[in-house]
């Protein structure tokens, strides 16, 4: 029987710098992860913040390296809390925001309106009222009724992108596909011109570019230079936002694109197609974050029969990437060694589909064991839910040995609140 310990963990997985001390304990952050599950309980999100800081400067600097009139905007929805936009902020990065809430987060933490892009498929008036308030570098009209509530709602001239779905099919899984023919993103191709058009008439709505996202966890470079030569296609603008989309490697068979060679690729094409005296945004999200957050839990039964279940303490309500995008993860118990076990990993939820990882083969895992999830820090916290009244897990920074409450955890009597206890209807 072959035995696993802490020692066979892939740590390239982990945030970088992730390491294990002298009695084979994991340390995120130099912090030890059996001490952060003891003091801030689990589920917990756990996130190197160094790790996090260094990942945004080394976008900000393969930009700006190559493309000096560049901006990185972290893409918020992918991990919207006060405390991660302002290490991206603190790094150099403007932020994109898609919801009133996200901007609000972001000057809560201190970013400068002036670096941040304001996105939305379906922008409530309130949403368009606080970022013309805010004044966000560039509000991006995503389709003809934005330009209208625009253009009522501004008072002064309003620095404006237009997104096109640039009519390129994206190489993902399609719930993360967002540049194709019928995107719900965006302008499509052959209304583009016209959308340009009708911009144009309205006085204060200033036209400074094109926006394109073509989707989510893209791990083949081409299918930026596709995007690139489909805005080519209209007329030249001044700025260029090419939104986010890059893979990052969730198990240890991936491969993805370092940020180095998508930076090259991205402003080799840029140059060829577009020219080089442009603004060029970008907006990662997965890539800026997704290896700098893991996921502690403990395991509270295992079942053992023709499948090994060991259900954790918690599941789809604080990772929904598997259940939506069938996404693999790379669990492990990580608190001690013992014989190895083909494991279905899973959460407390009343669903069949809230599998945190299938097959997975690790220590024979017994009740109590602290697993951790790596590659969590992307898309997880943003879509935790209360699904079974689960409770959003905590967010925990990890520094230098030290930990602090980022977000902490959410209580029943939050849930508790909300309830206005209705008496039962007198009359049925
Ligand atoms: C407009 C826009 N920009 C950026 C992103 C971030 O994408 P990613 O997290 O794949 O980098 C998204 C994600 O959906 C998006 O819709």
């Amino acid at each position: 029987m072959t035995r696993l310990g802490p020692e066979d963990i892939d740590l390239s997985l982990y945030p970088e710098g992730t390491r294990l001390d002298a009695d084979g304990r994991l340390l995120i952050g130099g912090c030890a992860v059996e001490d952060l599950a003891a003091e801030y309980g689990t589920p917990a999100y756990l996130i190197d913040e160094g790790a996090l800081g260094r990942r945004a400067e080394e976008y900000r600097h393969a930009f700006a390296s190559r493309h000096p009139r560049s901006l990185v905007l972290f893409a918020s929805k992918s991990f919207p809390s006060a405390s991660v936009i302002g290490v991206t902020a603190r790094a150099g990065c403007g932020t994109d925001v898609a919801a009133a809430g996200e901007l609000a987060l972001a000057l809560a933490a201190g970013a400068d309106p002036g670096r941040m892009v304001f996105h939305g498929n379906a922008k409530t008036d309130d949403d368009i009222r606080a970022a013309l308030q805010a004044r966000v570098r560039y509000l991006v009209i995503d389709n003809l009724d934005d330009v209208e509530r625009i253009a009522r709602l501004a008072t002064e001239p309003v620095p404006v992108l237009l997104r096109v779905s640039p009519s390129v099919q994206a190489a993902t899984h399609e719930a993360m596909a967002t540049g194709h023919d019928d995107s719900k993103f965006g302008i499509p191709t052959p209304q583009v011109d016209a959308a340009i058009a009708r911009i144009r008439e309205e006085p204060l709505l200033d036209l400074r570019g094109l926006h394109a996202h073509v989707g989510s966890q893209l791990l083949a470079l081409d299918q930026f230079d596709a995007e690139i030569e489909a805005l080519a296609a209209f007329e030249r603008f001044p700025v260029y936002d090419l939104g986010g989309g890059l893979g990052v490697r969730y198990v240890s068979g991936d491969h993805a694109p370092s940020v180095e060679e998508y930076a090259e690729r991205l402003v080799s094409a840029v140059h060829r197609h577009l020219g080089t005296d442009v603004e060029l945004l970008v907006e990662p999200g997965r890539s800026m974050i997704a290896r700098s957050g893991v996921t502690a839990y403990r395991v509270v039964t295992v079942k053992r029969a023709r499948l090994t279940h060991a259900a954790v303490d918690g599941g789809m309500g604080d990772n929904l990437e598997v259940a939506l995008y069938g996404q693999a993860f790379q669990p492990s118990v990580i608190d001690r060694s013992g014989d190895a076990e083909v494991v279905e990993i899973v959460g407390r939820h009343c669903e069949s589909g809230d599998v945190i990882a299938h097959a997975v083969t690790t220590v024979r895992p017994e009740r109590g064991d602290l697993v951790v999830v790596p590659v969590t820090g992307a898309y997880c916290y943003t879509m935790s839910n209360n699904y079974n009244t689960a409770l959003t897990p905590p967010v925990v920074f990890c520094h230098d040995g030290v930990s602090r409450l980022a977000v902490r955890r959410q209580g029943f009597d939050e849930l508790l609140a909300r309830e206005q206890l209705l008496p039962t209807r007198a009359d049925g």
